[in-house]
């Protein structure tokens, strides 16, 4: 009996101390992995921040088909348009609305819905696979291509409740937002605790983007307004001066990501070139679910090479259709008058060298399509400093 006891106790003793043993290895594992704090659990929210005609529709929709996103696509519409004052003083109602929406809490929204609203209230709420499909809407098989009609019909419930637990039970918040000019004042979000943020970056040739403007404009009035301020300006002048105020702020964000970043943006940010996702989707698109923590399926797979070598010409305002990418990124080239080139080549002069587009020097140039003015693009994964 008194042997046995001895023994007890010693293996008693024995576990203590291992597992003390444990704890103080798990500790020091977690010291050795950890950069800065971790969020309290594995979710990751990316905010998709581009600009108008640049590509992010398509891109939403490549985060959106994925079963592990929620995604809204432009949120900050409804600021825009409710509050409609210049883009500075609506910095900080999108900063919290996102905050919010990124931590599932879609109360916020209701500042700028009707009264208990319903699903539908939401801009392009049919756009979002999530909010098509179980658990947010049980009527509804869960799929990556949603049937937008089906889904007008049967998941437009009311409230916003059903939604945000929805929210809460995926592992990526996917936010688009062409509406966020400045880096700065998402910094609080970046370096909050209880949030994992990934930032990408989409950019476009200036030209193809004011090519594209050119065909949607009217549709794009009210937000040209926000983003000049209300500063008065000729009918004629006004496509450039709104082109020089996104190109301004590719310019500031990027610098503010490249040029002695806060420490706490490291990894944080990634910027990426429409015309590089044009020539090789996959390979970028890889990249860009590898950087947020999301791995490609075979059915997205598919969907992105049909998306990306169609053969349908165009596609009118918002639709996302299937077309020639790379085609369609150099249809500027024939299309856009020379003087116009050169007027937004002047305003976008600074962006364009920071990302890589050459100018065209002489209307023979631009037609040529042997000459390539894609540069390679130096601008790789930002490292912050401290
Ligand atoms: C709101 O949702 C309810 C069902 O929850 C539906 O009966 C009603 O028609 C919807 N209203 C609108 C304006 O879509
Ligand atoms: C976009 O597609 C929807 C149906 O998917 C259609 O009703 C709408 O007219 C299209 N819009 C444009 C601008 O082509
Ligand atoms: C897309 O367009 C590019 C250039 O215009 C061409 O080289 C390529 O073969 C086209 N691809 C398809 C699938 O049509
Ligand atoms: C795009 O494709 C169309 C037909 O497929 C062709 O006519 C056009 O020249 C092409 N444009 C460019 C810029 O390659």
């Amino acid at each position: 009996m008194w042997h046995l006891k001895i023994n007890l106790s010693t293996v008693f003793f024995l576990m203590v101390l291992q597992g003390a043993a444990v704890v103080l290895l798990f500790d020091w594992y977690l010291e050795l992995n950890s950069h800065g704090p971790k969020p309290p659990n594995d979710k990751v929210q990316v905010l998709l921040l581009s600009s108008w005609r640049s590509g992010s529709t398509f891109m939403g929709q490549v985060f959106n088909q994925h079963l592990s996103v929620f995604y809204l696509m432009e949120p900050a519409w409804h600021v825009w348009n409710t509050v409609f004052k210049p883009a500075g003083m609506l910095r900080m109602a999108m900063r919290d609305m996102l905050w919010s929406l990124f931590q599932c809490d879609l109360s916020v929204m209701e500042t700028y819905l009707p009264e208990h609203p319903n699903i539908s209230a939401l801009f392009k709420w049919r756009d979002s696979r999530a909010l098509c499909s179980p658990p947010a809407c049980s009527f509804t098989p869960q799929n990556p291509f949603v049937d937008q009609d089906k889904c007008e019909k049967r998941c437009n419930v009311q409230g916003l409740q059903r939604a945000q637990n929805a929210c809460n039970t995926y592992s990526h918040v996917v936010l688009k937002t062409v509406r966020i000019l400045e880096l700065e004042s998402l910094y609080p979000l970046i370096q909050d605790p209880n949030l994992n943020l990934r930032i990408i970056h989409l950019v476009r040739d200036p030209r193809a983007v004011f090519q594209s403007r050119e065909n949607t404009w009217g549709l794009l009035m009210g937000d040209d307004y926000i983003v000049l301020g209300q500063k008065k300006t000729p009918a004629d002048e006004l496509p450039y001066r709104v082109m020089q105020e996104i190109c301004r702020s590719h310019v500031r964000i990027i610098e503010r990501a490249f040029m002695m970043p806060p420490h706490f943006l490291e990894g944080r940010y990634k910027v990426v070139r429409y015309e590089d996702v044009a020539r090789n989707p996959l390979e970028e698109i890889n990249s860009l679910f590898q950087f947020v923590g999301l791995r490609m399926t075979p059915e997205l797979e598919n969907w992105i090479n049909y998306m990306t070598q169609g053969k349908a010409a165009r596609r009118g305002g918002f639709n996302v259709s299937s077309r020639n990418a790379t085609n369609i990124s150099q249809a500027w080239r024939s299309t856009l008058p020379h003087d116009k080139v050169k007027r937004v080549q002047e305003v976008c002069r600074e962006a364009m060298s920071l990302l890589g587009y050459r100018t065209v020097n002489s209307e023979e140039e631009q037609k040529s399509l042997e000459i390539d003015f894609l540069l390679p693009s130096e601008l790789k994964e930002n490292l912050g400093t401290d």
